[in-house]
């Protein structure tokens, strides 16, 4: 909003320069000018013009980010629901995973809430749909991970295009985070998904990536506006 501001109090100030300009080259009088009341009437017109624009395309920014709030949301409470699953099952490093999982999906839904609040824009927040609670098996349920990450990277790919498309630049930054988040993210998964493929339902390797898993420590994220 800030940013709409200046650039439509710089475009304001030229207008008026150029209509001084314009009136001098065709009169040869430096003396005389346009009566200021022009003057400030096409700037404020052409000023309009450009900060409605701008406006617009924030909104509709902000208003898509926000959308997406819901979708982590919605990715946290899944993987929470993964990792009772686990604890179900006894296999509490994969639980534990999960659970860390699911708190870094809480840390990207804030992240996009506070870059919302920052920006002015407002605040919706949607309804969660329940998740699925029951899977074949741990391979099964990571499967099931990687197509919500897949789907989640397909969201922020289409942000990153609105921003693209709407020059919105501070957008384009504050959404670059997330395209290199959700390439660590699936990674993650097919990481986890090609050890358990190995494993094939061995139950002495299942525990040994299970120890493995219970190394995982508590996410953590930069400010949202850097
Ligand atoms: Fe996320
Ligand atoms: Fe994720």
């Amino acid at each position: 909003m800030v940013v709409c501001a200046l650039r439509g109090a710089g475009v304001y100030f030229h207008i008026r320069v150029l209509a001084r300009g314009l009136k001098r080259y065709y009169t040869g009088r430096t003396s005389e000018t346009i009566p200021a009341h022009v003057q400030w009437g096409v700037a404020r017109f052409f000023n309009h013009l450009l900060i409605k624009d701008c406006i617009m395309a924030n909104s509709e920014m902000l208003t898509a980010i926000n959308e997406q709030i819901k979708h982590e949301y919605f990715s946290s409470y899944l993987y929470l629901s993964m990792s009772a699953y686990f604890a179900d099952m006894g296999l509490s490093g994969f639980a534990h995973w999960m659970r860390m999982q699911a708190e870094e999906e809480l840390l990207h839904a804030n992240k996009m809430y506070d870059y919302v609040i920052t920006r002015g824009g407002k605040i919706k927040l949607y309804a969660i749909d329940e998740p699925k609670s029951e899977w074949e098996s741990p391979l099964d349920v990571f499967n099931f991970g990687l197509a919500q990450e897949k789907y989640v990277t397909g969201r922020i790919n289409a942000l990153m295009d609105l921003a693209l498309q709407t020059k919105g630049h501070a957008a384009h930054s504050f959404l670059q985070w997330f395209v290199n988040e959700q390439v660590e993210e699936e990674e993650s998964f097919t990481d986890i998904i090609n050890t358990l493929k190995l494993v094939a339902g061995d139950g002495r390797g299942l525990l040994l990536v299970d120890r493995e898993l219970t190394a995982r420590a508590a996410p953590s994220i930069a400010p949202a506006a850097e």
